[in-house]
């Protein structure tokens, strides 16, 4: 197989409420996900009014990298990672969201981050909104709900880009813009968009009406951050399940590509700048009005980013002769024909194992933008074993991960598909969002920390951390 480009980003991807801990240091703020109780799989995380003295939030603490920042991008730079994808907690910087003036300790903070990166060599890729939304901001405005917070994120990300912009040069906007097209599951409006579907709501009228205004704030953000350094590379970030087909039924088929449309409507106005008509005629058969003011229309023309980054974990089928089996299942997508895929298997949480996907994800999306793409977040999620030793063997890790660098190599060397770079996710363990557990590990580097926050905070190598260095060493040429 011919090479992979010489300046292909490997690297490491983390969210800032999910590994910084600190979650009330130096002037920060809560954030929504500050509010959110530890599930399990199949129990779902319970979002709290406010922050209960008798309930364990495992976002709080998490592996306290606020404390251990130095020590672990020591670690990240030993594995010889090229980029390293993280986010500004939006609460540490603007700690209720509508202040006048930003928190100086927590940009400093970012910029000690951002200081240590790159005297490793280890490229900061950033995104704005991971989840991060301060809590002031969902319970007083109604979250995106209300317009007055596309001004907020603008604000909060134009101080971003003033102050970064010599330090960081790749930027995204809203981590999984588009997750929250299943409505059927309220984590997703209220991580999103810091929103709650009230009763006798139109959940999917609300879902778009706040996806408008988050769309305007990504569009605004683009156009600021080019404002501010042209040389800055402006990206969205999509959750990418595909809904293949269960069979060549026509039927089926046709199901499959209308589903998908749940995937790709956010994007397609982040890259094409403009509503699709398929959307239109949803608002208008279903009778949704979405408010649009004057001048929506240029700002979304003027904020086409310029690569698209996407996670990838899993597929996902349908079948058209099915009803209403959504169970509700995160992994299901909310789709009420989601079936089984009889050719795939699936981890322990149940996300289906399918490398080949991520090959024809990257062929779809590239086929449909046109643009460079990044592989943000990908990686299995796994029970690991301490061993008396001290050593962790994670086989399966190596092998899902093994799978997919070989596909998304195909996708580049044979298809022709241009993609920047593979960011695995939970590079080092950290908590899990879907289900606020420790236990679901990503990492290459063990964190001894259990589901009910004891444990030393230890770091230790797992397996996979010397062969992932490999891989980098190598340029992927050597799994
Ligand atoms: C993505 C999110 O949905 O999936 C991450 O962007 C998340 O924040 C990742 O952690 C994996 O999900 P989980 O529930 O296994 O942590």
């Amino acid at each position: 197989m011919s090479k992979m480009p010489e300046d292909f980003l490997w690297g490491g991807a983390l969210a800032a409420h999910q590994f910084e801990g600190g979650w009330n240091q130096a002037g920060k703020g809560p954030s929504v996900v500050d509010v959110m109780t530890a599930g399990a799989h199949g129990v779902p995380r319970e979002i709290t009014e406010t922050i209960e003295d008798d309930k364990f939030y495992p976002n709080h603490e998490a592996i306290d990298f606020y404390h251990n920042y130095k020590e672990d991008i020591a670690l990240f730079g030993e594995m010889g990672l090229k980029c390293l994808r993280t986010s500004i907690g939006w609460s540490r910087i603007f700690p209720k969201g509508d202040e006048a003036e930003p928190n100086e300790e927590g940009l400093q903070f970012y910029d000690n981050v951002f200081d240590e990166l790159l005297k490793h060599g280890i490229e900061p890729v950033i995104t704005l909104s991971h989840f991060e939304m301060p809590l002031h901001l969902a319970r007083e405005y109604g979250g995106f709900r209300s317009r007055k917070v596309v001004d907020f994120f603008a604000k909060f990300s134009e101080v971003c880009f003033n102050r970064y912009k010599n330090k960081v040069k790749y930027w995204m906007t809203f981590n999984e813009i588009n997750n929250k097209m299943d409505v059927n599951n309220p984590l997703f409006l209220w991580t999103n968009s810091g929103v709650v579907v009230e009763k006798g709501e139109n959940a999917k009228e609300v879902m778009y009406q706040t996806g408008h205004h988050e769309l305007l704030a990504s569009a605004l953000a683009v156009s600021k951050g080019r404002e501010i350094n042209p040389e800055f590379e402006m990206g969205a970030m999509v959750s990418h399940v595909p809904i293949y087909p269960y069979s060549s039924n026509p039927e089926d088929v046709m199901l499959a590509e209308e589903s998908m449309r749940q995937r790709y409507f956010f994007p397609d106005v982040q890259v094409r700048g403009y509503y699709p008509t398929y959307a239109l005629k949803e608002f208008e058969r279903e009778g949704y009005t979405i408010k649009f003011e004057d001048g929506d229309e240029e700002i979304l023309k003027n904020g086409k980013v310029d690569y698209l980054g996407f996670s990838y974990y899993m597929s996902t089928t349908v079948k058209s002769d099915v009803e209403n089996n959504n169970t509700g299942d995160i992994v299901n997508g909310g789709l009420p024909n989601g079936v089984e895929n009889p050719y795939i298997k699936s981890s322990d949480w149940g996300w289906a194992i399918d490398p080949t996907g991520l090959r024809y994800t990257l062929n779809r999306l590239y086929d449909r933008y046109q643009i460079p793409l990044f592989i943000v977040e990908n990686g299995f999620g796994a029970v690991d074993t301490l061993e008396e030793d001290g050593s962790i063997h994670d086989p399966q890790r190596i092998e899902y991960l093994t799978s997919h660098i070989e596909a998304l190599e195909k996708a580049v060397t044979y298809d022709g598909v241009d993609l920047m770079g593979y960011t695995p996710w939970g590079i080092i363990d950290i908590v899990s969002f879907t289900t606020g557990e420790m236990k679901k590990r990503y990492g290459m580097i063990y964190v001894d920390r259990d589901n009910e926050g004891n444990g030393s905070m230890k770091r230790s190598k797992k397996a996979s951390f010397d062969w992932y260095k490999h891989v980098i060493q190598t340029n992927g040429e050597e799994l």
